[in-house]
């Protein structure tokens, strides 16, 4: 599940303490089970909390070792060329209420930094989406009339700090950036102090929803709450089929020292391959970019030396202090689903396909379901309804079809896959190999001792790929990531791979 011992370890990762604020015992019987300790989870958590509920979390990994501790952590209702994408795809309403939501968000983040006292380099910086190409200016400018007609007072304003030429910019002032990790650190010791319970180290296997709560099986042992909220990035769960409306990207991110001045505010391009700049307090420049469908890459090392190539070009970078990779999940209709996990269920609620850009958008999906749980009115309920589904489908046939494609891709590859001998790997590397006359994933490392493990996504059942730069397996059809030695690193999958 997330980890904070990874090859590649974020800024954030490493400049915050590793202490895991846990627990010993599980409480057995809450009013809230959250599901996930990332910006999601705590924010609800904290919010149900300081609301009197009895509430407990249950984080797989350490708190905050998921993707927010992988984040550019950039905080802002203008993401790149979000709202004109929804306005296009979901009508002007909807645009409306997702930006709503994330402006409300954005001041509710400013709000617990100053209320709870969170020291976490929390700054006000514009935000800004940019396009150096003629081709996306239209882009730029389509952003801006939906943003205004969302009631955003974006400006369009091509002078930029950026040290090349800008085409078309537009602009969102008093957004804001910080370090997601001491923010969730700070937000976790909220929680505590409000009567809330943190098992750190607890996986969740299974939930089961009746009439009168749900209970939730962990690796732990089993609680029972009225409620659960499961803020696991994508649900672990397969109800409500969130892994197949909603599709895995990675992405990459470094933090460079320049040459010349720092940018002040928090730059986005439209065009692809997508170019994300920011400052941090301390003097680092942090570039992002270079997504890609998770295990859809055969050298992912390459996606670095991209970035780490244009930092040195466009910046002076003279020093390449952090690199970091991380995923998040796109909804087939680009809104996040938040609110129920399948529409008959009274007790179970989710939220997931921020689009990375889960910093407001997960802190919205909190204040959101925080008002169902209260049996509350919230007025962005409606717009982010996590059951709705393409016209014609059905849970039952997403789920069948997925299950299919994992075992018919599996059954037609080890049919014709002709795996290499395993002593033909050299160290560092990985490959699908043939093992005392087994087909297994094999990596060898460093020292040349061989990690093997059966090559089939505990998930769903499709295979499995290796992320050279991450040195993990992961699974191309809905994001689940194992480490050499088959430990889930990142779910929907529960299960390791086994051993071979
Ligand atoms: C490279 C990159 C850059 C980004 N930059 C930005 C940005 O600048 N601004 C922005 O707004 N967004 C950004 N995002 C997106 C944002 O970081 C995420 O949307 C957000 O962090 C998601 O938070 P979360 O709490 O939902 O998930 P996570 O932080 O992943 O938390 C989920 C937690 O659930 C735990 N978990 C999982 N399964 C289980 C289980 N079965 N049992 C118990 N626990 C479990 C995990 O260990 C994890 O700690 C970026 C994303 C990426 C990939
Ligand atoms: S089959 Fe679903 S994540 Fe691998």
């Amino acid at each position: 599940m997330g980890s904070l011992e990874v090859p590649n370890p974020s800024l954030w990762v490493e400049t915050t303490e590793r202490a895991p604020h846990g627990t010993a015992s599980l409480p057995q019987v809450v009013d809230v089970a959250v599901i996930g300790a990332g910006i999601t989870g705590l924010t609800a958590a904290y919010l149900l909390a300081a609301e009197g509920a009895r509430v407990a979390v249950v984080e797989a990994g350490e708190v905050c070792s998921g993707v927010t501790a992988f984040t550019t952590a950039k905080v802002a209702a203008l993401q790149r060329t979000t709202l004109s994408d929804i306005r296009s795809r979901l009508g002007h309403e909807r645009a409306q209420a997702y930006a709503e939501a994330n402006v409300a968000a954005v001041d509710q983040v400013a709000s617990f930094v100053e209320r709870l006292d969170i020291d976490c380099d929390f700054e006000r910086a514009p935000a800004c989406t940019y396009t150096a190409s003629e081709d996306e200016v239209s882009s730029v400018e389509e952003e801006h009339d939906a943003a205004s007609a969302a009631g955003l007072q974006t400006r369009l304003d091509a002078d930029t700090e950026l040290p090349f030429g800008v085409r078309a910019a537009v602009w969102l002032d008093n957004q804001a950036q910080l370090h997601p990790r001491r923010y969730c650190l700070g937000l976790a010791r909220a929680f505590v102090d409000a009567g809330g319970e943190l098992a750190t180290r607890t996986r969740a296997l299974d939930i089961d929803e009746d009439a009168d709560g749900v209970s939730i099986r962990t690796d732990r042992g089993d609680i029972r709450a009225d409620h659960t909220v499961i803020a696991t990035l994508l649900p672990f769960v397969d109800a409500g089929a969130f892994f197949a409306r909603a599709h895995p990207y990675r992405s990459y991110a470094m933090a460079v020292r320049v040459e010349g001045a720092r940018p002040s505010g928090m730059y986005i391009s439209a065009e692809s391959p997508t170019r994300s700049v920011r400052s941090t307090g301390d003097g680092w420049v942090i570039v992002g970019g270079e997504g890609h469908k998770v295990g859809q890459d055969d050298d992912t090392r390459r996606r670095y030396e991209a970035l780490e190539d244009w930092a040195r070009a466009q910046f002076g970078a003279e020093e390449i202090g952090y690199l970091w990779s991380a995923q998040d999940y796109e909804t087939i209709d680009g809104m996040p689903y938040v609110g129920r996990l399948t529409s008959g269920r009274e007790r179970s609620w989710v939220a997931t396909g921020f689009r990375k850009w889960g910093m407001s958008n997960g802190t919205a999906a909190a204040h959101i379901l925080t008002d169902l749980i209260a049996g509350r009115d919230n007025p962005w309920a409606e717009a982010f309804d996590s059951t709705r589904l393409a016209p014609g489908a059905s849970l039952k046939s997403l789920v069948s079809e997925n299950a299919n494609v994992g075992k018919r891709f599996v059954t037609d590859w080890l049919k014709t896959w002709r795996p290499r001998p395993a002593e033909s790997l050299g160290n560092d590397e990985a490959g699908i190999v043939d093992l005392d006359g087994d087909t297994v994933a094999a990596y060898r490392d460093d020292s040349g001792e061989l990690h093997s493990v059966s090559g089939i996504c505990t998930h769903l059942g499709c295979r499995v790929t290796f992320n050279t730069a991450e040195r993990s397996w992961d699974c191309p059809c809905h994001g689940s990531r194992f480490d050499v030695d088959g430990h889930v690193l990142q779910g929907p999958a529960t299960k390791d791979l086994s051993e071979k």
